[in-house]
């Protein structure tokens, strides 16, 4: 199958982790039992409080890795939803370590890596994080490269987090295909010079933003068609 002609020369496939590999959406639900009817709630909250603070952290110099932001937004959700509990708090936190993967994640990687193309994360997960996401998933084998952000201190948007992609795989922006699932992520890499696939699980609106992704699709398992493979 030929690829779609703007991938041709695509050499690396770039994914973002959470919300794209790993479905952050089901973080809690070991915990649902302590938490309740108030899980999705928490959930939501946590993951908007957690890119919030990721976006302020960057505008204001003052960087911490993605573990403490991580912890910080769901003080903030815990609060709001008037729960003081340290162990339900320690626990959500190890869940992050090993987050629930999506179900076209393992299927996609193992499809693309080796044929002709390089694979690799690029995330705001620091890079405890990421390891053990990775590891409990047994994805090293099709990753070239795990990448975070721990090594450019400062969070996505920022331009020089998508470079260090480019810097990392030796390759010029538009020879890397970013895929994510958060539309201000993809975004971001179009702007870099990236060439971008949001995937839109939700069927939700485009972001209102400068540099639309080049591709908008529903799964991670229309990718290998789009690339050729
Ligand atoms: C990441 C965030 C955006 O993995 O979810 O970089």
């Amino acid at each position: 199958m030929a690829a779609h002609p703007t991938l041709s020369n695509a050499a690396a496939c770039v994914f973002d982790a959470y919300g794209t590999l790993f479905d952050v959406s089901r973080l809690a639900e070991p915990c649902r039992v302590q938490i309740g009817d108030k899980t999705e709630a928490l959930v939501r909250l946590w993951r908007e409080k957690q890119l919030q603070y990721t976006w302020l952290r960057s505008l204001t110099g003052v960087h911490t890795d993605f573990w403490h932001v991580t912890g910080e937004a769901l003080d903030y959700a815990l609060a709001a939803i008037n729960v003081d509990d340290p162990h339900l708090r320690s626990m959500l936190m190890q869940l992050y370590l090993e987050p629930p993967l999506h179900a076209d994640a393992a299927a996609t990687l193992s499809a693309i890596k080796g044929k002709r193309l390089r694979t690799a994360i690029l995330s705001n997960g620091s890079t405890t994080m990421l390891a053990g996401a990775v590891n409990g998933h047994n994805l090293r084998s099709v990753l070239d490269l795990v990448l975070s952000v721990d090594e450019v201190q400062v969070f996505k948007p920022h331009p020089s987090v998508y470079k260090l992609a480019t810097d990392k795989l030796g390759l010029a922006a538009d020879r890397i295909l970013f895929v994510s699932g958060n539309g201000w992520d993809a975004h971001a890499a179009r702007h870099a010079g990236m060439r971008v696939a949001w995937i839109n699980r939700l069927g939700l609106p485009r972001e209102t933003l400068p540099s639309p992704p080049d591709f908008e699709i529903k799964s991670l398992s229309e990718l290998p068609p789009l690339l050729g493979l």
